[in-house]
């Protein structure tokens, strides 16, 4: 999704552009409570949350950030109330229409992650078309996660490997990270260096678990309706006094 308005925002000045996070991911949350402490239905949240992302995108893009990855529906979230499952993938699929104009001329590159097999077929068939037409694209990898599961996506790549071995193409030696990333949906993205969670949760809820292994963890309180450009701000401030060692001294 890319925002209405054109105009670029500058990078703060106190943020080091040459130590910005290359790829961030996102753990959207807390669009529910968002609503409810303001009397709305809990779907209200969801369309709110849809502005922030939409800004949140505007964000990567100006500040020369390349790759953004964010959580928006987990093989868990199919245990939500049916209401609530129906708009969200009608918010989805309309998301992926009325954006896909603005992604193609922002040079924005989407991406859909998951398992895309038992998502209702209009759905299904925006995201092939919005994918599609972005194929080419040069501009910000912009990769959403609808009915992810980060246990179902390493157990769907074992799959595969397996497959592969008894066909005789690879022996099991073969096998090491390289190979079960590249079986991975995110096989052509980068680990991400940034997760970001909003509403407080400190918890991963089966998101990335194999390409989080080295990312900086970010747990803020705020709200995901909220998580606007200031929070952002505060995320990457906070991202740059970490020192990442990788295990290292
Ligand atoms: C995140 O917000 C959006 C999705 C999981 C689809 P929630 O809907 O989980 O909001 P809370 O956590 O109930 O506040
Ligand atoms: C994680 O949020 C999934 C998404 C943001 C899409 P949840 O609200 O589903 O996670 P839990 O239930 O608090 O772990
Ligand atoms: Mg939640």
């Amino acid at each position: 999704m890319t925002p209405k308005t054109t105009s670029l925002i500058e990078l703060p000045a106190d943020l080091d552009c040459t130590r910005l996070p290359q790829h961030v991911a996102a753990i959207m949350d807390g669009n529910g409570r968002w609503a409810k402490k303001r009397g709305f239905p809990r779907i209200v949240g969801h369309q709110r949350g849809a502005d922030a992302l939409r800004n949140l995108l505007r964000c990567c893009k100006d500040w020369g950030i390349s790759a953004l990855t964010v959580y928006a529906f987990s093989t868990e979230n199919w245990g939500r109330s049916i209401e609530e499952v129906d708009f969200l993938m009608t918010l989805f699929e309309n998301l992926f229409q009325i954006e896909l104009a603005e992604m193609v001329s922002e040079q924005v590159k989407l991406e859909v992650v998951g398992n895309l097999e038992n998502i209702p077929p209009s759905l299904y068939d925006a995201i092939d078309r919005a994918r599609t037409a972005t194929q080419h694209n040069q501009g910000v990898r912009f990769t959403v996660a609808i009915n992810y599961g980060g246990r179902q996506e390493i157990v769907r790549a074992c799959q595969t490997i397996a497959t592969q071995v008894q066909q005789g193409l690879i022996r099991p030696a073969d096998i090491d990270e390289n190979i079960l990333s590249q079986h991975l949906h995110t096989a052509d993205l980068p680990d991400p260096d940034l997760l970001i969670r909003t509403s407080g949760e400190m918890r991963i809820s089966n998101f990335l678990l194999w390409q989080l292994a080295y990312a900086e963890f970010y747990v803020t309180d705020t709200l995901w309706p909220d998580f606007d450009r200031r929070a952002f701000h505060q995320a990457l401030l906070n991202y740059q006094q970490r020192h990442r060692r990788f295990g290292k001294i």
